[in-house]
Protein backbone atom coordinates (compact mmCIF):
# COMPACT_ATOMS: atom_id res chain seq x y z
CA UNK A 1 0.00 0.00 0.00
CA UNK A 2 1.37 3.79 -1.01
CA UNK A 3 1.75 5.75 2.14
CA UNK A 4 -0.75 8.74 2.85
CA UNK A 5 -0.62 11.75 5.13
CA UNK A 6 -3.36 10.53 6.64
CA UNK A 7 -2.40 6.84 7.61
CA UNK A 8 0.75 8.14 8.47
CA UNK A 9 -0.05 10.56 11.39
CA UNK A 10 -2.14 8.00 12.64
CA UNK A 11 1.48 5.93 13.24
CA UNK A 12 2.93 5.70 17.47
CA UNK A 13 6.36 5.92 15.94
CA UNK A 14 7.30 7.92 12.41
CA UNK A 15 10.58 6.64 11.15
CA UNK A 16 12.84 8.54 8.73
CA UNK A 17 11.20 7.55 5.44
CA UNK A 18 7.86 8.81 7.16
CA UNK A 19 8.79 12.58 8.26
CA UNK A 20 10.35 12.23 4.52
CA UNK A 21 6.84 11.89 2.88
CA UNK A 22 5.65 14.26 5.63
CA UNK A 23 8.03 16.77 4.26
CA UNK A 24 7.46 16.42 0.36
CA UNK A 25 3.80 15.92 0.94
CA UNK A 26 1.65 18.47 -1.34
CA UNK A 27 -0.42 21.63 -0.31
CA UNK A 28 -3.79 19.70 0.42
CA UNK A 29 -2.17 17.47 2.78
CA UNK A 30 0.13 19.95 4.62
CA UNK A 31 -2.76 21.45 5.33
CA UNK A 32 -4.35 18.21 7.47
CA UNK A 33 -0.52 17.83 8.79
CA UNK A 34 -0.72 21.35 10.34
CA UNK A 35 -4.19 20.94 11.71
CA UNK A 36 -3.13 17.59 13.35
CA UNK A 37 0.02 19.27 14.77
CA UNK A 38 -2.34 21.82 15.92
CA UNK A 39 -4.72 19.28 17.72
CA UNK A 40 -1.42 17.85 19.27
CA UNK A 41 -0.21 20.70 20.84
CA UNK A 42 -3.51 21.89 22.29
CA UNK A 43 -4.34 18.83 23.22
CA UNK A 44 -0.40 18.05 25.14
CA UNK A 45 0.24 21.47 26.24
CA UNK A 46 -2.37 23.69 25.58
CA UNK A 47 -2.69 27.29 23.64
CA UNK A 48 -0.18 29.41 25.77
CA UNK A 49 2.29 31.21 23.77
CA UNK A 50 4.79 32.14 25.97
CA UNK A 51 7.16 35.51 25.35
CA UNK A 52 10.80 35.76 25.39
CA UNK A 53 11.84 39.63 25.78
CA UNK A 54 14.87 38.69 22.87
CA UNK A 55 18.45 41.21 24.16
CA UNK A 56 21.04 41.38 21.76
CA UNK A 57 23.80 41.89 23.62
CA UNK A 58 26.43 42.44 20.98
CA UNK A 59 27.49 41.94 17.52
CA UNK A 60 30.88 41.13 17.95
CA UNK A 61 31.75 37.49 16.75
CA UNK A 62 34.81 35.34 16.68
CA UNK A 63 33.40 33.69 13.97
CA UNK A 64 32.81 33.54 10.29
CA UNK A 65 29.96 31.04 9.72
CA UNK A 66 29.73 31.16 5.21
CA UNK A 67 25.79 32.29 6.24
CA UNK A 68 25.52 35.31 9.02
CA UNK A 69 25.86 38.26 8.17
CA UNK A 70 27.71 39.74 11.49
CA UNK A 71 30.34 37.57 10.68
CA UNK A 72 33.67 38.75 11.86
CA UNK A 73 34.66 39.32 8.59
CA UNK A 74 32.07 41.75 7.31
CA UNK A 75 32.59 45.06 7.67
CA UNK A 76 30.04 46.24 6.94
CA UNK A 77 28.45 46.34 10.41
CA UNK A 78 29.02 48.77 13.55
CA UNK A 79 30.34 46.80 16.19
CA UNK A 80 28.33 47.40 19.42
CA UNK A 81 27.73 45.86 23.06
CA UNK A 82 25.23 47.07 24.98
CA UNK A 83 25.83 48.69 28.71
CA UNK A 84 24.86 46.86 31.65
CA UNK A 85 22.21 49.39 32.32
CA UNK A 86 20.60 49.15 28.17
CA UNK A 87 20.55 45.51 29.25
CA UNK A 88 18.95 46.23 32.59
CA UNK A 89 16.19 48.45 30.83
CA UNK A 90 15.10 46.15 28.90
CA UNK A 91 15.18 43.27 31.54
CA UNK A 92 13.00 45.63 33.79
CA UNK A 93 10.57 46.25 30.36
CA UNK A 94 10.51 42.45 29.91
CA UNK A 95 9.36 42.43 34.05
CA UNK A 96 7.36 45.21 34.18
CA UNK A 97 5.38 43.86 31.02
CA UNK A 98 4.91 40.19 32.85
CA UNK A 99 7.39 38.66 29.75
CA UNK A 100 8.44 36.18 32.70
CA UNK A 101 11.66 35.45 30.26
CA UNK A 102 14.41 37.05 28.61
CA UNK A 103 16.93 35.69 26.21
CA UNK A 104 20.62 36.93 26.38
CA UNK A 105 22.12 36.46 22.98
CA UNK A 106 25.33 37.79 20.98
CA UNK A 107 27.83 37.05 18.62
CA UNK A 108 30.25 34.63 20.20
CA UNK A 109 32.69 35.96 22.41
CA UNK A 110 35.24 33.65 25.14
CA UNK A 111 37.53 36.30 26.07
CA UNK A 112 37.74 36.51 30.27
CA UNK A 113 35.98 40.18 29.84
CA UNK A 114 33.37 38.96 28.27
CA UNK A 115 32.44 36.01 30.45
CA UNK A 116 32.58 37.54 33.24
CA UNK A 117 30.25 40.32 32.02
CA UNK A 118 27.99 37.62 31.09
CA UNK A 119 28.46 36.54 34.71
CA UNK A 120 28.05 40.09 36.43
CA UNK A 121 25.04 40.65 34.26
CA UNK A 122 23.50 37.35 35.25
CA UNK A 123 23.59 38.61 38.94
CA UNK A 124 22.46 41.75 38.30
CA UNK A 125 19.33 40.85 36.43
CA UNK A 126 17.96 38.64 38.83
CA UNK A 127 18.44 41.27 41.72
CA UNK A 128 16.73 44.07 39.56
CA UNK A 129 13.92 41.64 38.98
CA UNK A 130 13.17 40.28 41.96
CA UNK A 131 14.50 36.72 40.80
CA UNK A 132 11.33 36.35 38.90
CA UNK A 133 12.53 36.30 35.44
CA UNK A 134 13.74 33.40 34.14
CA UNK A 135 16.91 33.50 31.38
CA UNK A 136 18.08 31.94 28.62
CA UNK A 137 21.77 32.69 27.06
CA UNK A 138 22.08 32.05 23.64
CA UNK A 139 25.93 32.72 23.60
CA UNK A 140 27.71 30.15 21.29
CA UNK A 141 29.90 27.85 22.26
CA UNK A 142 32.09 28.41 25.33
CA UNK A 143 33.98 25.74 28.06
CA UNK A 144 32.07 23.83 30.25
CA UNK A 145 33.33 25.59 33.56
CA UNK A 146 31.85 28.84 31.43
CA UNK A 147 28.39 27.08 30.79
CA UNK A 148 28.55 26.27 34.70
CA UNK A 149 29.80 29.58 36.02
CA UNK A 150 26.01 31.00 34.23
CA UNK A 151 24.27 28.56 35.32
CA UNK A 152 25.32 29.18 38.79
CA UNK A 153 25.14 32.87 38.10
CA UNK A 154 21.49 32.29 37.65
CA UNK A 155 20.91 31.42 34.01
CA UNK A 156 17.96 28.72 33.04
CA UNK A 157 18.18 27.89 29.50
CA UNK A 158 20.60 27.75 26.52
CA UNK A 159 20.35 27.76 22.73
CA UNK A 160 22.83 26.72 20.62
CA UNK A 161 21.59 25.56 17.47
CA UNK A 162 23.28 22.99 15.43
CA UNK A 163 22.55 24.64 12.42
CA UNK A 164 22.34 21.17 10.27
CA UNK A 165 23.01 17.78 11.50
CA UNK A 166 24.17 16.41 8.43
CA UNK A 167 28.44 17.13 8.73
CA UNK A 168 29.22 17.34 5.83
CA UNK A 169 26.55 19.78 4.78
CA UNK A 170 28.00 21.38 8.13
CA UNK A 171 31.53 21.90 6.87
CA UNK A 172 30.34 23.10 3.28
CA UNK A 173 28.88 26.27 5.61
CA UNK A 174 31.28 26.88 7.78
CA UNK A 175 35.36 27.27 7.07
CA UNK A 176 37.69 24.86 7.28
CA UNK A 177 38.87 25.19 10.55
CA UNK A 178 39.33 23.84 14.08
CA UNK A 179 36.87 27.20 15.48
CA UNK A 180 34.20 25.52 13.18
CA UNK A 181 33.90 22.51 13.79
CA UNK A 182 30.62 20.07 14.00
CA UNK A 183 31.96 17.91 16.89
CA UNK A 184 32.49 20.76 18.60
CA UNK A 185 28.91 21.95 18.50
CA UNK A 186 27.94 18.46 19.34
CA UNK A 187 29.82 18.05 22.63
CA UNK A 188 28.62 21.67 23.98
CA UNK A 189 25.13 20.75 23.56
CA UNK A 190 25.97 17.65 25.43
CA UNK A 191 27.89 19.64 28.29
CA UNK A 192 24.98 22.03 28.59
CA UNK A 193 22.87 19.27 28.70
CA UNK A 194 25.10 18.07 31.86
CA UNK A 195 25.43 21.04 33.76
CA UNK A 196 21.53 21.43 33.78
CA UNK A 197 20.28 23.67 31.60
CA UNK A 198 17.16 23.16 29.48
CA UNK A 199 18.98 22.99 26.49
CA UNK A 200 17.50 24.28 23.08
CA UNK A 201 18.91 23.94 19.97
CA UNK A 202 17.57 24.31 15.82
CA UNK A 203 18.66 24.31 12.46
CA UNK A 204 18.06 26.77 8.99
CA UNK A 205 15.72 25.03 6.48
CA UNK A 206 15.98 25.52 2.93
CA UNK A 207 19.79 26.09 2.55
CA UNK A 208 21.92 25.57 -0.09
CA UNK A 209 23.11 22.05 -0.98
CA UNK A 210 20.45 20.77 1.80
CA UNK A 211 18.13 17.95 0.39
CA UNK A 212 14.86 16.55 1.98
CA UNK A 213 16.92 13.96 3.67
CA UNK A 214 18.78 16.01 5.78
CA UNK A 215 15.89 17.77 7.04
CA UNK A 216 14.48 14.73 8.09
CA UNK A 217 17.98 13.88 9.88
CA UNK A 218 17.52 16.82 11.93
CA UNK A 219 13.88 16.17 13.02
CA UNK A 220 15.69 12.66 14.42
CA UNK A 221 18.36 14.00 15.82
CA UNK A 222 16.45 16.55 17.73
CA UNK A 223 14.57 13.40 18.76
CA UNK A 224 17.18 11.22 19.47
CA UNK A 225 19.56 13.96 21.47
CA UNK A 226 16.05 14.35 23.28
CA UNK A 227 15.96 17.93 23.13
CA UNK A 228 13.84 20.41 25.18
CA UNK A 229 12.96 23.60 23.40
CA UNK A 230 14.23 24.24 19.35
CA UNK A 231 13.99 26.90 17.10
CA UNK A 232 14.33 26.62 13.50
CA UNK A 233 13.64 28.84 10.94
CA UNK A 234 13.98 29.34 6.69
CA UNK A 235 17.73 30.71 5.89
CA UNK A 236 17.99 33.84 4.20
CA UNK A 237 20.60 35.29 1.88
CA UNK A 238 22.41 38.10 3.09
CA UNK A 239 25.00 39.62 -0.13
CA UNK A 240 27.37 40.16 2.28
CA UNK A 241 28.57 36.31 2.82
CA UNK A 242 29.82 33.77 1.10
CA UNK A 243 27.10 31.41 0.77
CA UNK A 244 25.04 34.23 -1.04
CA UNK A 245 26.86 32.84 -4.35
CA UNK A 246 25.03 29.81 -4.14
CA UNK A 247 21.33 31.13 -3.47
CA UNK A 248 20.64 29.62 -6.95
CA UNK A 249 20.84 26.08 -5.02
CA UNK A 250 18.62 26.63 -2.21
CA UNK A 251 15.08 26.69 -2.65
CA UNK A 252 12.82 29.90 -3.29
CA UNK A 253 11.58 31.81 -0.15
CA UNK A 254 8.17 30.67 -0.13
CA UNK A 255 9.42 26.63 -0.09
CA UNK A 256 11.90 27.41 2.24
CA UNK A 257 8.57 28.95 4.60
CA UNK A 258 6.66 26.13 3.64
CA UNK A 259 9.41 23.49 4.66
CA UNK A 260 9.78 25.35 8.03
CA UNK A 261 5.94 24.97 8.96
CA UNK A 262 5.96 21.97 8.27
CA UNK A 263 9.09 21.19 10.17
CA UNK A 264 7.58 22.44 13.37
CA UNK A 265 4.27 21.27 12.39
CA UNK A 266 6.38 17.31 12.56
CA UNK A 267 8.10 18.59 15.90
CA UNK A 268 5.34 18.83 17.31
CA UNK A 269 3.85 15.79 16.51
CA UNK A 270 7.04 13.79 17.21
CA UNK A 271 7.91 15.40 20.37
CA UNK A 272 4.53 17.05 21.76
CA UNK A 273 5.90 18.04 25.20
CA UNK A 274 9.03 20.65 23.78
CA UNK A 275 8.86 24.38 23.64
CA UNK A 276 9.09 25.25 20.05
CA UNK A 277 9.88 28.92 18.78
CA UNK A 278 8.09 31.41 15.79
CA UNK A 279 10.77 32.50 15.01
CA UNK A 280 11.53 35.49 13.33
CA UNK A 281 12.98 34.08 9.90
CA UNK A 282 9.91 32.64 8.99
CA UNK A 283 8.16 36.42 9.52
CA UNK A 284 10.97 37.86 7.11
CA UNK A 285 9.85 35.81 4.33
CA UNK A 286 6.32 35.70 5.49
CA UNK A 287 4.49 38.28 6.90
CA UNK A 288 2.45 35.83 8.51
CA UNK A 289 5.02 33.35 9.15
CA UNK A 290 4.92 33.42 12.65
CA UNK A 291 0.81 33.03 12.72
CA UNK A 292 1.38 30.18 10.39
CA UNK A 293 3.78 28.93 13.21
CA UNK A 294 1.98 28.88 15.48
CA UNK A 295 -1.36 27.52 14.14
CA UNK A 296 1.67 24.54 13.27
CA UNK A 297 2.79 24.32 17.09
CA UNK A 298 4.86 26.73 17.84
CA UNK A 299 4.17 27.89 21.55
CA UNK A 300 7.39 30.47 22.05
CA UNK A 301 8.03 34.01 20.47
CA UNK A 302 10.48 36.44 21.03
CA UNK A 303 9.33 39.91 20.95
CA UNK A 304 12.55 42.11 20.39
CA UNK A 305 14.08 44.31 23.24
CA UNK A 306 17.59 45.35 22.07
CA UNK A 307 17.35 49.37 21.50
CA UNK A 308 16.37 50.54 18.66
CA UNK A 309 19.52 52.18 17.81
CA UNK A 310 21.62 48.64 17.47
CA UNK A 311 19.41 46.91 15.63
CA UNK A 312 20.60 48.34 12.15
CA UNK A 313 24.25 46.21 12.96
CA UNK A 314 22.42 42.92 14.23
CA UNK A 315 21.46 41.69 10.93
CA UNK A 316 22.19 37.99 10.88
CA UNK A 317 20.20 38.24 7.37
CA UNK A 318 18.80 40.96 5.47
CA UNK A 319 15.16 42.08 5.50
CA UNK A 320 14.62 41.31 9.45
CA UNK A 321 11.14 42.48 10.03
CA UNK A 322 10.49 45.61 12.49
CA UNK A 323 13.87 47.05 13.17
CA UNK A 324 12.52 50.42 13.95
CA UNK A 325 9.36 48.97 16.16
CA UNK A 326 9.93 50.29 19.85
CA UNK A 327 8.76 47.04 22.26
CA UNK A 328 5.23 48.39 22.75
CA UNK A 329 4.28 48.20 18.83
CA UNK A 330 6.17 44.75 19.03
CA UNK A 331 4.38 43.51 22.00
CA UNK A 332 1.09 44.78 20.12
CA UNK A 333 1.68 43.07 16.82
CA UNK A 334 2.78 39.88 18.53
CA UNK A 335 -0.18 39.62 20.60
CA UNK A 336 -2.05 40.02 17.57
CA UNK A 337 -0.50 37.42 15.39
CA UNK A 338 -1.28 34.65 18.63
CA UNK A 339 -4.75 35.79 18.94
CA UNK A 340 -4.85 35.05 14.56
CA UNK A 341 -4.11 31.94 15.56
CA UNK A 342 -6.64 31.72 18.34
CA UNK A 343 -3.86 31.18 20.77
CA UNK A 344 -3.39 33.00 23.89
CA UNK A 345 -0.10 34.52 25.77
CA UNK A 346 1.08 32.83 28.92
CA UNK A 347 1.58 36.74 30.22
CA UNK A 348 3.49 35.97 33.95
CA UNK A 349 4.59 32.57 33.31
CA UNK A 350 7.73 30.92 32.96
CA UNK A 351 6.33 28.83 30.06
CA UNK A 352 9.47 26.25 31.07
CA UNK A 353 9.65 22.78 28.33
CA UNK A 354 7.50 20.12 30.07
CA UNK A 355 9.56 17.83 28.60
CA UNK A 356 12.39 19.38 30.81
CA UNK A 357 10.71 19.47 34.02
CA UNK A 358 9.61 15.59 32.89
CA UNK A 359 13.11 14.93 32.18
CA UNK A 360 14.11 16.24 35.47
CA UNK A 361 11.80 14.23 37.16
CA UNK A 362 9.38 17.33 38.57
CA UNK A 363 6.47 16.48 36.77
CA UNK A 364 4.89 13.36 35.43
CA UNK A 365 4.96 12.60 31.60
CA UNK A 366 0.93 13.35 30.98
N1 LIG B 1 19.50 33.01 7.64
C1 LIG B 1 18.78 32.45 8.63
N2 LIG B 1 19.26 32.25 9.87
C2 LIG B 1 20.52 32.65 10.11
N3 LIG B 1 21.28 32.59 11.22
C3 LIG B 1 22.48 33.14 10.95
N4 LIG B 1 22.52 33.56 9.68
C4 LIG B 1 21.31 33.25 9.13
C5 LIG B 1 20.76 33.43 7.85
N5 LIG B 1 21.44 33.99 6.85
C6 LIG B 1 20.84 31.93 12.44
C7 LIG B 1 21.76 30.78 12.80
C8 LIG B 1 22.33 31.18 14.13
C9 LIG B 1 21.27 32.11 14.66
C10 LIG B 1 21.75 33.04 15.72
O1 LIG B 1 20.85 32.82 13.52
O2 LIG B 1 21.02 29.58 12.92
O3 LIG B 1 22.53 30.10 15.02
FE1 LIG C 1 28.89 34.39 14.75
FE2 LIG C 1 26.67 32.97 15.27
FE3 LIG C 1 26.85 34.48 13.07
FE4 LIG C 1 28.31 32.23 13.25
S1 LIG C 1 26.03 32.38 13.20
S2 LIG C 1 29.05 34.23 12.53
S3 LIG C 1 28.81 32.23 15.43
S4 LIG C 1 26.84 35.21 15.19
Amino acid sequence: MNPTVKNILQKEYLAKDDLEFLLSSAEADSEALFQHAHEIKIARIGRKVYFRGLIEYSNICSKNCFYCGIRMDNSRYQRYTLTDEEVLEAARYAHDNDFASIVLQSGEQSSKAFTQAIENLLVKIHSETNGKLHITLSLGEQTEDTYKRWYNAGAHRYLLRIEVSNPSLYARIHPDDNRHLHKTRLEGLALLKKTGYQVGTGVMIGLPFQTISDLADDLCFFRDFDIDMVGMGPYIDHTDTPLYAFRDQAPDASKRVELSIKMVAILRIIMPDINIAATTAMQTLDPKGREKAIYAGANVIMPNLTPVKYRDNYLLYENKPNVKDQPDETRKALEKHIRAAGDEIGYGEWGDSRHYKWRNGEISKW
